[in-house]
């Protein structure tokens, strides 16, 4: 893992000696180049020192970005707080279980202490995700800067953008390709559940009255170990590691797992039931680097969608208000 983290230092260096400049209102490698060229230094730092504070901090940085840049832009509009007429996107069902987003202000003060007024909390929450994939033993990946931040929250569009734990497999594949994301690269993310939690709620409707029979039998009494109650308070904390052996390690031993009858979300196991993406779970199942490249490229993709224009969005002084003209 030294080496890894090594060569995406490389590869930052690399950046530096080759700058492109595109049209002001497009994101681009570099944005902050001129206006703050440390930006994406200090979130680094700011991700690793958390990360050894709170390991799981990195964890939730990619479960973060998802939720933001899947639901119609990456503009940090999941960052912002239920206040002056604004509905906070952190209410939703669908992000029951975020944590965390506190020291997402962190690194915005952190940031913000360098260059005020400059970097945006989108590229936050895009960065933070990519550097916290590194802590995890992730692949390292270029990212554009030059997101800007939402005026609003988008919480009505949440449960037609993001899936459910149990929504069936053509269903998930859609939602993926309405951002441009394939099946390959919907087989790669979901390797993002190689790392962290899952609370019981999501779990016991595989469990109760009876175990799904896709479900390893040992698997299921581990499980039922974990959330011994069919009907959990939601708020209490019981959950299950995704990944018992390596829960925070970025890696394939998803997809092993997922062979092995061994997922724990009913989207996680359809994965491998699924004709049209079990070839994909076999392939990162039996590659790492393959699931890693994958990885990168559909994690790209994502963190790329619909950014919106310097008209439409702001630089947020604080990510969870909007700023006050
Ligand atoms: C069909 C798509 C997906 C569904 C239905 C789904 C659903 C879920 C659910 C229900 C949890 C557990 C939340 C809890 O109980 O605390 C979870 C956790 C997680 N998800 Fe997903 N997810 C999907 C795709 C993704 C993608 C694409 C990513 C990132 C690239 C991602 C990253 C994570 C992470 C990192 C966690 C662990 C969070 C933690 O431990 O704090 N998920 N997901
Ligand atoms: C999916 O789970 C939710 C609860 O999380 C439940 O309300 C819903 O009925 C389930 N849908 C299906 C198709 O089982």
């Amino acid at each position: 893992m030294a080496t890894h983290k090594l060569l995406c230092n490389l590869s930052f260096i690399f950046l530096l000696f080759f700058q492109f400049h595109f049209g002001t209102s497009e994101i681009r490698l570099n944005y902050y180049s001129e206006t703050c060229p440390n930006a994406e230094e200090i979130i680094k730092e700011q991700v690793i020192s958390l990360y050894n504070k709170h390991g799981n901090t990195a964890v939730s940085w990619i479960r973060t970005l998802f939720h933001d840049c899947m639901v119609k832009s990456c503009d940090a509009s999941l960052l912002l707080e239920s206040i002056n007429g604004i509905q906070s996107e952190k209410i939703s069902s669908r992000n029951m279980g975020m944590r965390n987003f506190k020291y997402i202000n962190t690194i915005k003060d952190a940031v913000e202490s360098a260059c005020p007024l400059t970097v945006s909390c989108a590229d936050i929450v895009a960065l933070s995700a990519r550097d916290g994939a590194v802590m995890l033993g992730g692949p390292c990946i270029e990212m554009k800067t030059g997101r800007k931040d939402s005026k609003e929250s988008h919480l009505a569009e949440i449960d037609a953008s993001l899936p459910n734990h149990n929504d069936s497999m053509m269903y998930v594949l859609a939602r993926f390709q309405s951002i441009g994301i394939d099946v390959e690269g919907t087989v790669a993310l979901l390797g993002a559940h190689s790392v962290g939690r899952v609370h019981c709620v999501n779990i016991v409707d595989r469990l109760y009255p009876t175990v799904d029979p896709t479900l390893d039998p040992n698997y299921a009494e581990y499980l039922k170990g974990r959330c011994p109650h069919p009907d959990p308070d939601p708020i209490a904390v019981e959950y299950a590691r995704n990944d018992r052996d390596t829960p925070m390690i970025l890696d394939n031993s998803y997809y092993k797992n997922l062979m092995n009858h061994k997922g724990l979300l009913t989207v996680d196991q359809e994965l491998v039931s699924n004709p049209i993406t079990s070839p994909f779970v076999e392939k990162m199942a039996a590659d790492n680097d393959y699931f890693h490249e994958q990885f990168s490229k559909a994690l790209l993709i994502l963190s790329e969608n619909n950014p919106l224009s310097e008209e439409e969005g702001e630089v947020r002084t604080d990510c969870r208000f909007v700023n006050k003209d």
